[in-house]
Parts: structure tokens; C-alpha cells; sequence
């Protein structure tokens, strides 16, 4: 942060202004620097609240109204939130690649699909997410085309084949479009298909896919092989779905160490699901976590009748079933990925309330 004459005005400047007597004129000043955009933001001080004084500095848009003497924990807070704030800006300014969360199964038939299907649908209804892409990445048993009742023409069976010749119209062109807004490239039906993928190929795909999208999802099936792990080593998020079973408790601690030897990324990138969540579980939660040495991310309510049906519907539980508890449980993971507004609270009503 420098310090600004007066003279050396910028469109990012914040000014700061000590309210004197002649309030008015000073409103008007700070106004027509407002209006010309020579400064972007205004913190006022003042020594009183008078009402007359709050009402023009909310008119204007003071982004903070600080009382004296300062508080200096109070003002050094409202720095760092215009620095977010202007970080935030100039990320958008310069297009970030899109997140990567894959999910990944502990076991067949725990959950993976409906995770992934649902995570990316539910991704797609915020507001602030722009663009959401699903992979499926299950060799020739890949699901999600039934899950979401499309019948695509492509898989990435035929693009990795094309990688060379890749540009974003050829893959924007041939990706499933869903009517929650999801784009999804499907995994081929036949095994000759499946052979043409090798980790390299499958990285420029994915690298590619997030340029074009704000998050890709992929499901990963259930195999730790060369390619799920290359997928886990380019995800900034790894969801391992997992039940309070044994088996499944099991399998989930051979992953993590597994991926904890191989050392290739960071083992905090794995957040652990569990699926088909009872609370009368015979395994209790803290158990199953002390068995995998690993802290449980999140946890998915138990209702098969709402997810069987969603699936041979081929509908999204945030359609088929919007109010059940699963549905919420799904949309709030959701939430966990989406970056939240830090500006929560206006200064004024937190000097309403003192
Ligand atoms: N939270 C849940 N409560 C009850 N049943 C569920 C839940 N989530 C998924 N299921 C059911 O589990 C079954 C398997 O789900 P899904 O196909 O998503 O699992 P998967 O891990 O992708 O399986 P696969 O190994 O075959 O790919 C489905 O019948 C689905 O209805
Ligand atoms: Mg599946």
C-alpha cells in the first residue's frame, strides 16, 4: 500500500477522509471523486455517529465508517478486505484454470456416481459458478449418460485418439449438454476404446477441459491404476467415497496409504465421503476415523428409495427429490467448493448494532 498527494490520483486509489466541520462540502468532494472515478473506494473517520453524517456516507458508498480514537485492529481488518477484494478482481481479470474434483470409490457401488452426477448438477445451479464439466472416467461401465437421461454421441475415447488436433469449438461441439447446464464428456462402451487412453493423453484432455470449464468432475471409478492416479495428481480436490462398512473402511485406509508411499501429491487434497450415512451405524464415525487415521470430510444421509429412483428416472436428485435430506446434504457439499463473499456484513450495520 503507498501513500497518495492528493494530485497523484489513481482508479484503484482508497481514500481516506478525517471528517471535519464543513461536512457538507466535504461530501460533495469525495462525491465528484466517486463520480470520476478517480478513487474506487472511501473509509471516512469521524469523532461522532451523527445520523446526518451516517446517511450521506451510506449514500456515497463508504465502504467503512470509523469512529475515533482508532481502533487499529478495526482499520488493519478493513484493508485486508478491500486487498481481497481487489486480489478477487484481478483473478477474474485473468481467467484461473477450473477446480478438478474427482471422486473416487473405496469399493464398487458405494456412491461414486450418484457423488459425482449430483456434485456437478448441484455446482451448476449456483449463481457465481459459470461452467461445470463431468467426466466419466469408468472403462466401458461408465453410467453417468444414464444417470442424467442423454444419449451422447462422443466419448473421450474418440477425442484422446484426435489430442493432436484439439481446439475448444471441437470439444465444446461434442460434449453432452445437460439441462442443469452440465457438459458432459461420457467414457467409451467398448474395451478397443478404453485402450487409447494412456496418463499423458488423459492430462492434456483434462488440462484442456480446465480452460474451458470452472470445475470438472470426474468420476474415477473405483481402480488405482496409472490413470486414476494421474487424475488424482492433477485434482485440487479428491473425494474418496467410502460406507461404515468394514470392507469399505478397509479399502479406504490401503488407498490412503497407498497414496501416502507413492508420495506424488499432497495426501490433504483426499477428503473422505462416507455414503449411505446411519447415525446408528454399528461403526461409529470417531472409529472409522482413528482406523484410517484421517478426519471424515463429509457425510451422506441413507436413502436408497429417493437415489434408486432418481437414477432409473435418469434425473438429478435436485429435480427428482429437492426438498429430501440427501438432496440437501449434496447441494451443502457443494457449497463447500464455491468461494464465498467475505463482505458478509456492511460496516454500518455493524455500527447500527454498537
Ligand atoms: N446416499 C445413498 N443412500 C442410499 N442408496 C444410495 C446412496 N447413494 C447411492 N445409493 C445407491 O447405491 C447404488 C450404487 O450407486 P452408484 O452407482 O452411484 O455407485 P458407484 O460407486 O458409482 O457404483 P459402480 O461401482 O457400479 O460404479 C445405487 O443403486 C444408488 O441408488
Ligand atoms: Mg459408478
Amino acid at each position: 500500500m503507498k501513500v497518495q498527494s492528493p494530485n497523484d490520483t489513481h482508479q484503484d486509489s482508497l481514500l481516506i477522509v478525517e471528517m471535519g466541520d464543513d461536512v457538507d462540502n466535504e461530501f460533495q468532494h469525495i462525491r465528484s471523486l466517486l463520480n470520476s472515478k478517480e478513487i474506487a473506494e472511501v473509509f471516512l473517520i469521524s469523532k461522532d455517529s451523527d445520523p446526518a453524517v451516517l446517511m450521506q456516507a451510506i449514500k456515497i458508498g463508504a465502504k467503512e465508517f470509523f469512529l475515533l480514537p482508532l481502533k487499529e485492529e478495526e482499520v488493519r481488518q478493513a484493508l485486508e478486505k478491500i486487498k481481497k477484494k481487489r486480489k478477487k478482481i484481478n483473478r477474474k481479470k485473468s481467467p484461473q484454470p477450473g477446480k478438478i474434483i474427482s471422486i473416487f470409490g473405496s469399493k464398487g457401488g458405494v456412491g461414486a456416481t450418484t457423488l459425482a452426477v449430483n456434485l456437478a448438477v448441484n455446482l451448476a445451479q449456483k449463481k457465481s459458478v459459470k461452467s461445470v464439466a463431468l467426466i466419466d472416467m469408468n472403462m466401458m461401465f461408465g453410467e453417468i449418460p444414464l444417470f442424467l437421461e442423454l444419449e451422447p454421441g462422443y466419448h473421450w475415447g474418440e477425442i484422446v485418439k484426435n489430442i493432436a488436433r484439439l481446439d475448444s469449438t471441437f470439444l465444446m461441439n461434442i460434449l453432452a449438454k445437460h439441462s442443469s447446464g452440465v457438459h458432459v464428456l461420457p467414457s467409451p462402451a467398448t474395451l478397443s476404446d478404453s485402450r487409447s487412453a494412456i496418463p499423458d493423453m488423459m492430462s492434456h484432455l483434462i488440462g484442456f477441459m480446465q480452460k474451458l470449464f470452472e470445475f470438472v468432475i470426474i468420476d474415477t471409478g473405483q481402480f488405482i491404476d496409472e490413470i486414476s492416479l494421474k487424475i488424482m495428481e492433477l485434482s485440487d480436490n479428491i473425494l474418496l467415497v467410502s460406507l461404515l462398512s468394514l470392507p469399505c473402511i478397509s479399502n479406504a485406509n490401503k488407498i490412503l496409504q497407498t497414496i501416502s508411499e507413492l508420495r506424488t501429491f499432497p495426501e490433504e487434497r483426499i477428503k473422505i465421503v462416507i455414503n449411505r450415512y446411519l447415525s446408528k451405524s454399528d461403526i461409529p464415525l470417531n472409529d472409522a476415523e482413528e482406523s484410517i487415521h484421517k478426519k471424515i470430510f463429509w457425510t451422506i444421509p441413507n436413502d436408497y428409495a429417493t437415489t434408486v429412483s432418481a437414477i432409473n428416472n435418469g434425473t438429478p436428485l435436485y429435480i427428482a427429490a429437492p426438498k429430501a435430506q440427501i438432496t440437501r446434504s449434496l447441494n451443502d457439499l457443494a457449497d463447500t467448493f464455491v468461494e464465498k463473499d467475505d463482505h458478509q456484513k456492511k460496516w454500518w450495520q455493524i455500527l447500527i448494532k454498537r
